[in-house]
């Protein structure tokens, strides 16, 4: 029997058939980027976080968070905010759009200008509230989606409180929890504790996918063996690296997880930045100062350095990627470090 095995997953209504998400990471996981990795064999995504505010106000800018690209499920739209009465309207119209197959509530953003609001990360300081925004998000989207909740263990290493947090989101109606095994003060370095996800999944009744410490494909089923969790998210370890999702499925095939050919990366720049101009594309001009082209390459600057730092010539182009070129300039730019080859083979494969 392998010990590379997950089983499908039911939250609430929404069947995941294989339990491995990529994790909310605004600036990243747009609609470019999400379809990739579902087609590298992620099992399902969720947006980045937004502003529940701002959907409220029907501020156009926030809502091009959920612009999705062509048919990404099963995906997760993911709401921040503290204000119980917002956070439900906000979730009526994201459940109105018919797009997503669940709703998850950011419940663990440490970023200062969102958690010294008490959004994110500041809700953990209030579990009373978390349970409530929960109680009302429910009732709004009255059984259209799915509701998660995306927390993490604690504010601060003093102040631990996952258990209280997550036992509150589940009687209020939760039908999964998301658990990042870091506290919001660290943000996201150093270890994640397993140990404590391995306690609330024992805690809860309601499904608890693991977050925080994948650096391997292996590290997946590792965490699921620890900890009884009943998937994993991952998310840094994916940036530049779709071809993860891959590793994972072969992992469980009995395949050996195998690097991307340079071609391989090349393609899948190039359909990003396509991609990316195609999202871009949706946007009025007065949001758009710079155009579509423009903004889409300068949207895939971090991309590119996560799909290209492996590389002998990202430097070059690490020094070159402040200037605003068009698409052309910079796919050109990209063959050159592709030409220069790999300064190793070694990758997130082990
Ligand atoms: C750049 C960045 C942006 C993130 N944005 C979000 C977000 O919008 N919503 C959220 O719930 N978590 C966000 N996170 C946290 C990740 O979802 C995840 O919990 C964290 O990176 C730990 O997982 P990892 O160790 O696999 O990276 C972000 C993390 C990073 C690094």
């Amino acid at each position: 029997m392998s010990e590379f095995r997950l089983q499908p997953l039911q939250i609430g209504s929404l069947r995941v058939e294989w339990p491995v998400f990529l994790a909310p990471m605004a600036g990243y996981t747009d609609g470019a980027w999400r379809s990739l990795c579902l087609e590298q064999g992620c099992g399902a995504v969720v947006t980045e976080m937004v502003s529940a505010q701002g959907l409220v106000r029907d501020h156009v800018r926030t809502g091009h968070y959920l612009d999705t690209w062509g048919e990404e499920h099963p995906i997760g739209a993911q709401i921040y905010g503290s204000d119980p009465a917002a956070m439900a309207a906000a979730s009526a119209k994201v459940a109105e759009t018919k797009r997503f197959d669940f709703l998850d509530i950011n419940a663990g953003c440490p970023m200062p200008k969102i958690r010294n609001r008490g959004d994110g990360a500041g809700l953990m300081r209030d579990p009373a509230k978390m349970a409530e925004i929960t109680r009302q998000v429910k009732a709004a989207v009255g059984g259209a989606l799915p509701v998660t909740v995306k927390t993490r263990i604690g504010w601060c290493a003093d102040t631990i409180n996952v258990l209280e947090t997550t036992a509150g989101v589940e009687q209020a109606g939760a039908e999964a929890i998301f658990l990042h095994g870091r506290v919001a003060s660290v943000r996201h370095s150093g270890p994640s504790d397993w140990s404590l996800i391995a306690e609330v999944k024992r805690a809860r009744r309601i499904p608890v996918i693991g977050n925080g410490g994948v650096k391997t494909a292996a590290d997946v089923f590792r965490m699921v063996a620890e900890t009884g969790v009943d998937g994993a998210m991952v998310g840094r370890v994916a940036l530049g690296h779709p071809w993860l999702f891959r590793d994972i499925r072969d992992l469980a095939a009995g395949r050996e997880p195998r690097l991307p050919s340079v071609d391989e990366v090349r393609t899948a720049i190039r359909e990003h930045l396509r991609r990316e101009m195609d999202l871009m594309a949706r946007r009025g001009k007065k949001e758009l100062k710079l155009g579509v082209e423009l903004t889409a390459c300068l949207v895939m600057r971090p991309h590119l350095v996560r799909y290209l730092r492996s590389f002998r010539g990202f430097g070059a182009l690490a020094r070159t990627l402040e200037e605003r070129v068009d698409a052309a300039t910079l796919l050109g730019r990209v063959d050159e470090v592709l030409a220069s080859g790999r300064k190793s083979t070694e990758n997130h494969i082990q």
